[in-house]
């Protein structure tokens, strides 16, 4: 089996990481447990491009029960666990091609490597399979059944190819399913984001002014969990709804410009690019930590920011200090890349469950309904999304009402009124 990993001697490590994340994993369990029987993924090769977690060995160990043969590339170039990587390649026979810190020609390289694997599914975080795929490897499609996508910034690239008319297969959107994004995207990035800032700076959070630029559910989540932590927060927005949102949840709000002199703190989440941009630089307040946990490391200005300063050193473990010429400091942590990633470990287990929960059974359902899918962008069946929600319930033990029926009567009837 090829494969290109840091050091295969880190396996026994990256295993019991593995089986402590799958504890807190019973939704994901239960579809191996069945797939096991049931083999729904028999025969098929199925290549993934996603961040190398122990979460992430608990779905495609799942894959595998189901039949598949599964490998791997991390969709980011530090999310890498390395110990992961060993194991899943020791213990599990899966083909992985990650190495933390990977630079941009190895990062390709990899994607390539798994692409050569001769694939029928992929399964990306942030769409770089596809895109490969759509670019420079259109010659694959012709074996390619369907896909999967993870996340908010994957589906939003889905979509533009889609609206082009140029996306050549078809894949589902995971991320749009209520157990994905309700869960992961807002309490997933709310908890490893605050998680990921504290361990790479060991800074207090209570009384600071931490800056949220975006307020969709990574940014409510993170927003709420700042202010959990005793942070003063303030929200950035473009949007004037999801603006208006954040000022009734209680968040103060304001341009950039204004927060970034008075901010400690600030994390963008917003999935575009040059949020924090050289005006900001100018008037940013000395010794402001800046970090990203949106998906590409686009949304820090980092070249202007380069070009404002007249030094730079790293300090810490993922910490930057960019020194500007009025002798002013501002940090940058982990190069402007997902920091819930780099210098912590992602998501919990337990949200992941559900994320990954939709990815194997919309693998199953895409797989299932091969012969009825256009090239298009997909949204798993309500019924199985609300299924996952079910799952996890009973695994929490919390029972829930059930309609009567008379109530479902009312609910489908017009005459009723006052
Ligand atoms: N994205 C965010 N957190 C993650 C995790 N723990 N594993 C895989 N992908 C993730």
């Amino acid at each position: 089996m090829k494969f290109d990993i840091k050091n295969t001697k880190l396996a026994p490590e990256g295993k019991r990481r593995i089986e402590w994340a799958e504890k807190d994993m019973p939704v994901l369990r239960s579809i191996k447990e069945r797939f096991q029987k049931e083999k729904p993924l028999r025969g098929l090769t199925i290549g993934t491009c996603l961040h190398v977690t122990t979460e992430t060995a608990n779905l495609l160990i799942t894959l595998k029960a189901g039949g598949a043969s599964a490998s791997i590339c991390a969709s980011n170039p530090l999310s890498t666990q390395d110990d992961v990587a060993a194991s899943l390649v020791k213990d599990f026979g899966i083909a992985v091609f990650a190495i933390k810190g990977e630079d941009n020609k190895i990062y390709y390289k990899h994607i390539n490597a798994v692409l050569d694997m001769k694939l029928h599914y992929t399964m990306d975080d942030g769409a770089d399979l596809v895109s490969v795929i759509h670019t420079k490897r259109k010659d694959l499609i012709k074996n390619i059944i369907a896909g999967g996508e993870e996340t908010t910034t994957g589906v939003i690239r889905l979509k533009a190819l889609e609206k082009e008319k140029r996306l050549l297969y078809p894949i589902l959107a995971a991320n749009e399913a209520m157990t994905k994004h309700f869960f992961d995207n807002r309490y997933g990035t709310g908890q490893s984001t605050l998680d990921g800032i504290v361990r790479a700076t060991n800074r207090l959070l209570a009384g600071s002014n931490f800056v949220v630029a975006g307020y969709g559910w990574c940014g409510r989540g993170l927003a709420t969990r700042a202010r959990g932590m005793g942070a003063k927060v303030i929200v950035t927005e473009v949007d004037p709804v999801k603006a208006l949102e954040a000022v009734m949840d209680g968040f103060d709000v304001k341009p950039m410009r204004e927060a970034a002199k008075i901010a400690d703190f600030i994390c963008t989440v917003t999935g575009d690019i040059n949020v924090v941009d050289v005006e900001d630089f100018r008037v940013i307040k000395d010794s402001c930590i800046i970090s990203n946990s949106g998906h590409f490391d686009v949304e820090i200005n980092l070249n202007a920011l380069q070009k404002l300063s007249k030094s730079k050193r790293i300090v810490r473990n993922f910490v930057e200090e960019y020194t500007m010429k009025s002798g002013r400091k501002i940090f940058v942590l982990a190069e402007g890349r997902l920091i819930n990633l780099a210098s912590a470990e992602g998501h919990p287990a337990s949200v992941m469950d559900m994320s990954f929960a939709n990815q194997a059974l919309g693998a199953e359902y895409m797989i299932k309904n091969r012969n009825k899918l256009e090239k298009r962008v997909y949204v798993i069946p309500e019924v199985i999304d609300r299924n996952i929600a079910e799952l996890k319930l009973k695994a929490f033990g919390i029972k829930i009402d059930k309609l009567t029926a008379e109530q479902r009567k009312y609910l489908s009837s017009w005459e009723i009124g006052t």
